[in-house]
């Protein structure tokens, strides 16, 4: 690892293993990671050249829906889960943007995440960071910071962007989902993107997804692209508002927004929005 990398590394985070957070950041075009993720990166770059754009359509996709839970759906507080390092148009100023004073708890459980979002999201009395485990629900729903910001009796912005894809089939996704889902009053919204295998309807794509995976699974352990009738399942008990689950750049394209977006498609990543009747 190069001498300046070494000095700016926040105490607590392992630079030899590559992170989730940091190679996703490397797509981004951010500066928070390390060789051992940029590794990895050019390595899935081989299978997808055009993963840099997939992740940006997926900041898209988090701007457009947030700003539609915000304009449209009411909605005062969110509740982001695997919220990555901090970038460009985060949750909160999107939100905030609409509505001043939107609440917004973000949660993570990388320490890069934690320490750069203490320093950058961290930033008033609406908006806090919790170190929590996705895979432990009723620990992030009953944590105080949790608490302090989100009342449970009013409509909730439960946003899952790139994360569930994350979580092994062994570890139930939706079974975790569910769990959250479960402590929401009606008129909450969930917002959903993951890695998406399109099967047979696009067989190279289906098997760049594949590799991907197993790519993912040798470095980093997690990674899995599910099918459309997986992922449609997330949203059972809900309604699943129109176009339904796409692929990101799909949902309700904003054409003053997202010129770089139009009339690429990536069937590797797909996103829905659903409301809690
Ligand atoms: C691909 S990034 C997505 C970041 C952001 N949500 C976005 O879509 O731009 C996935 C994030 O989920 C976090 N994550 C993965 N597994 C997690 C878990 N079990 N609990 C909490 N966070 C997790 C990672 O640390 C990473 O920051």
């Amino acid at each position: 690892m190069p001498q300046s990398e070494r000095d700016s590394t926040p105490s607590g985070i392992d630079t030899t293993k590559p992170s989730v957070a940091r190679v996703y950041d490397y797509m981004l075009g951010g500066k928070d990671n390390y060789e051992i993720d940029r590794h990895v990166a050019q390595a899935a770059l081989k299978i997808a050249p055009d993963a840099p754009e997939a992740a940006q359509s997926n900041r898209a996709f988090l701007r457009r829906t947030v700003r539609y839970l915000a304009a449209e759906a009411g909605i005062r507080q969110f509740l982001d889960i695997g919220s990555g390092l901090p970038t460009q148009g985060n949750v909160h100023e999107v939100a905030q943007s609409v509505t001043p004073g939107t609440h917004v708890v973000y949660v993570d459980h990388d320490p890069i995440v934690l320490a750069h979002g203490r320093a950058l999201l961290a930033v008033d009395e609406t908006t806090v960071i919790v170190d929590a485990d996705a895979r432990e629900p009723e620990q992030i729903l009953d944590d105080p910071r949790t608490r302090s910001l989100i009342d449970f009796d009013e409509p909730v912005g439960l946003l899952l962007f790139g994360i569930l894809h994350h979580l092994s089939d062994e570890e139930d996704p939706a079974g975790i989902l569910a769990r959250f889902v479960r402590r929401l009053a009606p008129g909450s919204h969930v917002v959903i993107s993951h890695f998406h295998n399109p099967g047979a309807e696009h067989p190279e794509v289906s098997e760049q997804a594949a590799t991907a995976e197993k790519l993912f699974n040798e470095h980093l352990g997690t990674g899995r692209w599910r099918t459309r009738q997986e992922l449609l399942a997330y949203f059972d008990g809900l309604e699943l508002l129109e176009p339904g689950l796409v692929p990101l750049p799909e949902w309700r394209p904003d054409p003053e927004e997202d010129q770089a977006e139009l009339g690429i498609t990536y069937h590797t990543f797909a996103g829905g929005v659903a409301r809690k009747p």
